[in-house]
């Protein structure tokens, strides 16, 4: 394995807003071979109870789009608060630029050639920390699979969830099963510019504990 090419891809898939070419189009057999690569991915027990919503219609990424503003006015509103660490906190530049550019996918979700939904067969809104676990864990890695293997073909892609808040409203758009769980929309176009760089993140010394976590 060419592990140079192998970890550039590892370390440079990042989630692509402003760089996502609105004009080009995107060949359906490209979307197909990359979920093909996807379903290499593990789930529990081998279910595979996943499927992918590949969301190309004008009219369908319109009332997305909307769904997709009207929920993140609402997560404005209301932060969840576990996801604003320290970490966070320490670089408002940073959190600026990603709230622009933020900002600037949800202005223009509808023009995206291709919207992606990773959903898996099941729901544990009630479910313990275990099932939750299994469930969303049968899903996740084969969409950052797909994410990387879009990559991998000059393609960027947004992991978004913000749509989440109204799931129900997606479901319904694209009849989408009432026992099935939408875990991630992936916002897919060929990039522009050249390529993309490793991000600042947290030392892994501090983020690895080897055999217990640090007193
Ligand atoms: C679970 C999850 C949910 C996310 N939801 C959104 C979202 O709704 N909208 C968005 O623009 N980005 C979303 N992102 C993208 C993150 O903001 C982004 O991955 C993070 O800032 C790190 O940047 P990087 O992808 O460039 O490494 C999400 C990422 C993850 C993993």
């Amino acid at each position: 394995m060419d592990l140079a090419i192998v970890d550039r891809l590892l370390t440079t898939t990042r989630t692509v807003r402003r760089r996502l070419d609105l004009e080009r189009p995107v060949p359906p057999a490209i979307i197909e071979q990359c979920i093909e690569i996807a379903l290499q991915a593990p789930t529990a027990g081998n279910g595979q109870g996943w499927h992918f919503v590949v969301v190309t219609d004008p009219s369908s990424k319109a009332a997305i789009a909307e769904v997709y503003r009207k929920a993140r006015a609402w997560y404005h509103a209301h932060p969840p608060a576990f996801l604003y660490g320290e970490q966070r906190d320490s670089d408002p530049d940073a959190l600026r630029r990603m709230r622009d550019a933020g900002t600037h996918l949800a202005d223009h979700l509808q023009d995206v050639p291709v919207l992606i939904l990773a959903c898996i067969e099941g729901r544990v809104e009630r479910g313990s920390i275990f099932e939750q676990a299994t469930l969303y864990g049968s899903v996740l890695p084969a969409a950052w699979s797909l994410m990387l293997a879009l990559r991998a073909r000059g393609l960027g892609a947004a992991w978004t969830t913000d749509h989440l808040i109204y799931e129900e409203d997606v479901a319904r758009l694209l009849a989408i099963p009432a026992g099935v769980t939408q875990a991630v929309l992936l916002a897919v176009a060929y990039f522009t510019g050249q390529d993309f760089k490793p991000a600042p993140r947290r030392a892994s010394r501090e983020v690895i504990h080897w055999n217990a976590w640090p007193a």
